[in-house]
């Protein structure tokens, strides 16, 4: 018994010996005397070629098996010099363990991402989307590998939680109070006493307040997990759940935070790269021809690095045409971040020193009494793909700002204790893991790059 894996990693052990797989009917074509079977046994993303012909007592059977059927292959593995693949199966037995009905809607042809996204139970059997999700794997494992490699500590922070992070109200509710019959109190608000948790909770939009708890205890942590948005962007590039890569590091600036997303990003770009040869040649072949070239670009350069003024400045400045007016003050549009990630650095670009109005509370106010220390990482073809920041870690200053935005410093109590309580500078930033795997493999839309795409008026799945 090999997986098809073992067999492409190792083909001399294999060559010329008997072998059996298990796998799936990729493709099957037959003529009188002897026919071909595309196999693909879900360990590689390569099919391996078996070849049957008319000794087999089941030839006419064999010769009629629909694509997709599940199949165990007996025979010995021969080499073959001359053909694309140096290596094919010459079958002495080839079974039936599931048959598949003619209707099956994944045939040969090239379908489109949009039809595939309507069968999503189905389309991780296709070549795009069995690269992409092994790719989406490799990436996660990277992620971890470089914290861990780093002695970060990996902090499980929660799904259901009281605290909007973000303050931007975008959030999913939690409760098992009946929908229909909802208990109001005398000012007519929800009365919460009756839920399960006392109060008015949601499923997380970041974990990152959860984060920095931890990161002053012990430095430098990470949280790695799905997070979700109830915004109403039907975008290419938002869904209403995704995963998010969130570092919090203490006794740190916003410089080591941008110095630590650039060696993130180069670290897990290389290891894809590395460990998933055969699925990025896919890409850079069939999905988006500049891949190659983009990437390398991207672990070879160092990142442009340029404050939110001068980024206005440029675009004041250029003879581009912008659907969205500039000024400054203004939220930076996609429109706007790729212009200029491609057309003025064609490479990653940290954008710093946001004005403090289009940013989170938590952000550390600069001496200016404008802007914070935000940092985004914007890249070619994706835009944002990294939000971050240094944190306020003045009591002071914090609280006056959470007063100006109307918030209620009470639901937040433990989080202002941590500037009490040996609090330092520390800061931290979220990587959309998504926007992350658009950016490695060319994927155009979020939806294709998650298994079961969560977005708005979902519907099927
Ligand atoms: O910029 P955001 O909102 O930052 C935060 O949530 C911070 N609390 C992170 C931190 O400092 N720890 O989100 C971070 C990243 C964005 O840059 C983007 O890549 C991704 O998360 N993101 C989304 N991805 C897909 N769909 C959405 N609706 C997303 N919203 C944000
Ligand atoms: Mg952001």
């Amino acid at each position: 018994k090999a997986t098809v894996k073992e067999i492409f990693k190792d083909s001399e052990k294999y060559l010329n010996n008997e072998i059996q797989i298990e796998g799936w009917i990729r493709t099957l074509r037959s003529s009188k005397k002897f026919g071909f079977i595309e196999v693909n046994d879900g360990t590689f993303f390569k099919n391996i070629q078996v070849v049957f012909d008319e000794n087999l007592e089941n030839f006419k059977e064999i010769s009629k098996f629909p694509i997709s059927s599940s199949i165990v292959v007996q025979g010995k593995l021969d080499p073959t010099p001359q053909a694309k693949q140096p290596f094919e199966i010459k079958a002495t037995n080839v079974s039936i363990i599931g048959d598949s009905e003619r209707d099956y809607p994944l045939q040969k042809k090239r379908h489109s991402f949009e039809y595939l996204r309507t069968i999503a139970h189905l389309r991780p059997r296709s070549n795009a989307f069995s690269a992409v999700f092994r790719v989406r794997s490799l990436a996660a494992y990277a992620v971890h590998k470089f914290f861990q490699e780093r002695n970060f500590v990996y902090v499980h922070t929660p799904i259901i939680t009281g605290s909007d992070a973000e303050g931007a109200g975008e959030m999913f509710r939690v409760t098992n109070l009946d929908l229909k019959n909802i208990p109001l109190d005398d000012d007519g608000k929800v009365d919460f006493s009756e839920d399960f948790f006392g109060k008015d909770t949601n499923l997380t939009v970041s974990g990152q307040l959860e984060a920095e708890a931890y990161a002053l205890a012990f430095r430098n942590v990470y949280t790695f997990g799905p997070t979700f948005r109830a915004e109403n962007s039907n975008t290419a590039r938002h869904a209403a759940e995704f995963w998010m890569i969130e570092p919090e590091i203490a006794f740190a600036d916003l410089n080591d935070n941008m110095d630590l997303a650039e060696d993130m990003m180069k670290y897990i770009i290389n290891y894809v790269m590395e460990n998933a040869k055969e699925e990025m040649k896919f890409f850079n072949s069939f999905v988006d021809k500049g891949l190659f070239d983009r990437l390398e670009n991207v672990v070879n350069s160092e990142f442009e690095r340029i404050t939110y003024t001068e980024a206005i400045d440029i675009l004041e400045k250029s003879k581009e045409k912008f659907q969205y007016p500039v000024k400054w003050g203004i939220d930076l549009q996609t429109e706007h971040e790729r212009y200029i990630t491609e057309k003025v650095f064609r490479k990653p670009v940290f954008v710093m020193d946001y004005p403090k109005d289009i940013k989170a509370f938590y952000m550390r106010l600069n001496d200016d009494g404008k802007t914070v220390a935000a940092m985004d990482l914007l890249v070619p073809g994706v835009g944002e793909i990294v939000g971050g920041s240094q944190r306020e870690e003045r009591l002071d200053i914090l609280e006056k700002r959470m007063e100006e935005l109307g918030m209620n410093k009470e639901e937040y109590w433990w989080y202002l204790e941590l500037r009490k309580y040996g609090g330092t500078k520390h800061a931290g930033f979220g990587l959309g893991f998504e926007r992350a795997i658009m950016y490695m493999t060319g994927m155009k839309n979020i939806r294709d790059v998650i298994p079961f795409p969560r977005t708005v008026g979902l519907a099927e799945f």
